[in-house]
């Protein structure tokens, strides 16, 4: 793993160490694994050093319509990668299945608000667990109905595809949404990280971290890259220089 910002060094170790991420980390990569080659996993986590998270997409084919990971491969990454794990649930009665989720040893464990009966209740429990707490949006699903809650969170996830697959076009009409949510986010004076996850590329980075997005999730922008780790060093540049572009305005 390359040098990097000191939280990096605890981020995987956040239950063990009770370590935080209290301080502003700025603009984060997080490839996802669902482009990468399935039958060699280890190896293809070893192909992203310079990545700050690996997302790992659990899909229960009722939520979505695509059958993926379950706990048992969490906790096999987990122990294969220095890289912290940030789990995407798009699982049904994610208030039933999200703890086992941090027991495998996911740093974030990320629920959809459409999916969970109690959401403020299901944040508390995972962040008491000793994880980031953090919640999905759909493309259809607005964020105001839950400006109550921003204090409850450690991100929100809003997605730019509808979820369920990779290599899906990034939806346009999501980026007023997510300017809404960092709106939000500073009326409170949260500092609650914002992620992206759907079509995000060189060509639509930019566009997302403009609007006030900061952790980006990139599947097969990355995993089809001829060297993945450069994908996201070129994607990290695209974002931080689009974020200091407009600056304080956001
Ligand atoms: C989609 C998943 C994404 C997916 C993104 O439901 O949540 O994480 O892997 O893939 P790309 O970057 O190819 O759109
Ligand atoms: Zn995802």
């Amino acid at each position: 793993m390359p040098e990097a910002a000191p939280w990096r060094c605890v981020g995987h170790t956040t239950r063990e160490s009770g370590a935080s991420y209290d301080q502003p980390v700025g603009i984060q990569i997080t490839p996802s694994i669902l482009s990468a080659d399935f039958a060699e996993l280890g190896a293809e986590i070893g192909r992203i050093p310079g990545a700050d998270w690996v997302h790992v997409d659990v899909m229960d084919n009722h939520f979505v319509p695509n059958l993926t990971f379950g706990p048992g491969m969490i906790e096999a990454l987990a122990r294969r990668t220095e890289l912290p794990v940030d789990a995407h649930l798009m699982i049904t009665e994610a208030d039933r299945h999200a703890a086992a989720y941090v027991e495998a040893g996911a740093a974030s464990v990320t629920f959809h608000v459409e999916a969970a009966a109690a959401p403020v209740r299901l944040a508390r429990e995972i962040r008491k667990q000793g994880a980031r707490a953090s919640m999905a949006l759909k493309p259809a699903t607005p964020i105001e109905p839950y400006e109550d809650l921003l204090a409850e969170l450690d991100m929100v996830l809003i997605m730019t595809v509808e979820p369920g697959f990779g290599g899906q076009q990034f939806l346009d009409l999501c980026l007023p949404k997510i300017r809404a949510a960092r709106a939000l986010m500073k009326k409170h004076g949260l500092e609650t990280w914002l992620q992206v996850d759907g079509g995000i590329s060189m060509e639509t980075i930019e566009r997302c971290a403009e609007a006030g997005a900061d952790v980006f999730v990139a599947g097969s922008a990355v995993f089809s890259a001829d060297d993945p780790d450069a994908m996201v060093a070129s994607l990290r540049e695209k974002a931080e220089g689009a974020s200091q572009s407009v600056g304080q305005s956001l």
